[in-house]
C-alpha cells in the first residue's frame, strides 16, 4: 500500500523508536501526520527533526489508553493508519508492575476497539520479542511459544493475544511487529533506561559499567533507524496484512561483548563490574528473521560497530 497522501498517526511517537518512525514516514510523503504521547517518558525534543522537516506534524499530549479522547483525535485527523508503539518500558514493570501491565493491556485494547468501531483502516502494532521469554530454540520465529518472564513481557504477549483476537474475530486488519533490542539515538537515559544509555552515562560520568549477571546472556540488536525503515516496509507491503513480524538483525551478541563494544568506541579501558543478575532476564535472544526477508525483503544496514558509533556520538553532543 502506497502510504503517500494517507493520513497516518503514531502511537508513543515522542519516543525512541516513534520519533525515528516520524522522520522515516515523512520521506513517505503522508497527507496527514499525527503523534499522540503524554510524554511520560517521551520527549519533544525527539520530534525537533520531524518538525522542521514536516511543520504540518500535529502532537497531542494524550494518553493512548482514553477512550474518547482517542476517538475525538482519529475523527479529527480522519485517520487511515495507526502505528502503535506507546509503551511502558520493561525496567518499569519491576518497580510498578501492575500499573505497568494495566497500562500497556488498556492502550492495545483501546487501539483493538477503535480499529474495530472504524475510527481507522489498518493497526501496525508494535509488540516485542520479550513475549518469547529466554530461547526454547534458536533462532527463535514468530511461532516461539511466549514464555514471558516479566509483567512487562507479559502485558505485551496479551497485547499480542487482544490484537490477533480482533483480527480473527472482526477482522480487524492489523499487522504484529516483534523487534529484538534496538539502540541508537535518542533512546531514553533517564528513568527506566536500558543497558546501552546507562553504560554510556556511566562512563561520561567517570564510573565503571556495571554489568547485571556473568554477561554471558545474549541479545540480538538492531540499530533503530533500521528498524523504522523495516516498520514503514511492512505497512506498505499488503502481503503483511494478518501477519506477525520479527524484526532484528539475526545475530547474537552477549551482553560481556556489548558492553566492551561501547567501552572501545568511548575509549574506555577502565575495569567493569558485575552486580546481581536482573530479575526475569531473558538468557538468549536470536531472531529468526525468514519471515521479514521474505515479506519485506528486510536487510538491516547498520554494522553493530558503526551502530555503537553514531549512538555514543550522539549521547557525547547531547551531554
Ligand atoms: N527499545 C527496544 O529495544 C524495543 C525492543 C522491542 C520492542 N520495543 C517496542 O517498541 C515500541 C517503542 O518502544 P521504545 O523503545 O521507543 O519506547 P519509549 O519508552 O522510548 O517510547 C514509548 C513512548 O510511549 C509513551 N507513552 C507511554 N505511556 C503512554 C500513554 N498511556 N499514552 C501515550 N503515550 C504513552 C512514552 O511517553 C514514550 O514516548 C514499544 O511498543 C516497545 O514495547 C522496543
Amino acid at each position: 500500500m502506497d502510504l503517500s497522501g494517507k493520513s497516518i498517526l503514531v502511537t508513543g511517537g515522542a519516543g525512541f523508536i516513534g520519533s525515528h518512525l516520524v522522520d522515516r514516514l515523512i520521506d513517505e510523503n503522508p497527507g496527514n501526520l499525527a503523534v499522540v504521547d503524554n510524554l511520560w517518558l517521551g520527549r519533544l525534543a525527539n520530534l525537533a527533526q520531524a518538525r522542521e522537516r514536516y511543520p504540518g506534524l500535529r502532537f497531542y499530549q494524550e494518553d493512548v489508553a482514553r477512550e474518547r479522547a482517542m476517538a475525538a483525535i482519529f475523527r479529527r485527523e480522519e485517520t487511515e493508519i495507526v502505528f502503535d508503539l506507546a509503551t511502558i518500558p520493561l525496567p518499569a514493570s519491576l518497580k510498578r508492575p501492575k500499573w505497568s501491565a494495566r497500562q500497556i493491556y488498556d492502550m492495545a485494547l483501546n487501539m483493538c476497539e477503535l480499529g474495530r468501531r472504524g475510527y481507522f483502516g489498518r493497526l501496525i502494532h508494535c509488540s516485542s520479542s520479550e513475549v518469547y521469554g529466554t530461547a526454547a530454540y534458536a533462532p527463535m520465529d514468530e511461532m516461539h511459544p511466549l514464555l514471558a518472564r516479566t509483567p512487562y513481557a507479559a502485558a505485551k504477549a496479551a497485547a499480542d493475544l487482544l490484537v490477533q483476537s480482533y483480527q480473527h474475530t472482526f477482522d480487524l486488519e492489523a499487522t504484529i511487529v516483534r523487534p529484538f533490542n534496538n539502540y541508537g539515538p535518542r533512546q531514553n537515559d533517564q528513568n527506566y533506561a536500558g543497558i546501552i544509555p546507562i553504560v554510556v552515562r556511566r562512563v561520561l560520568a567517570g564510573k565503571p559499567p556495571v554489568i547485571f549477571g556473568n554477561g554471558e546472556q545474549t541479545r540480538d540488536y538492531s540499530f533503530v533507524t533500521d528498524v523504522a525503515d523495516g516498520i514503514v516496509q511492512l505497512a506498505r507491503s499488503e502481503a503483511t496484512a494478518g501477519q506477525t513480524l520479527n524484526l532484528a538483525s539475526g545475530q547474537e551478541i552477549t551482553v560481556n561483548d556489548l558492553v566492551h563494544g561501547i567501552a572501545a568506541a568511548m575509549n574506555y579501558d577502565g575495569p567493569i563490574e558485575y552486580a546481581p543478575e536482573r530479575p526475569g532476564d531473558v538468557r538468549r535472544h536470536l531472531a529468526d528473521v525468514t519471515r521479514a526477508r521474505a515479506l519485506i525483503g528486510y536487510q538491516p544496514r547498520t554494522e553493530l560497530r558503526s551502530g555503537l558509533q553514531q549512538t555514543v556520538d550522539w549521547y557525547l553532543n547531547t551531554a
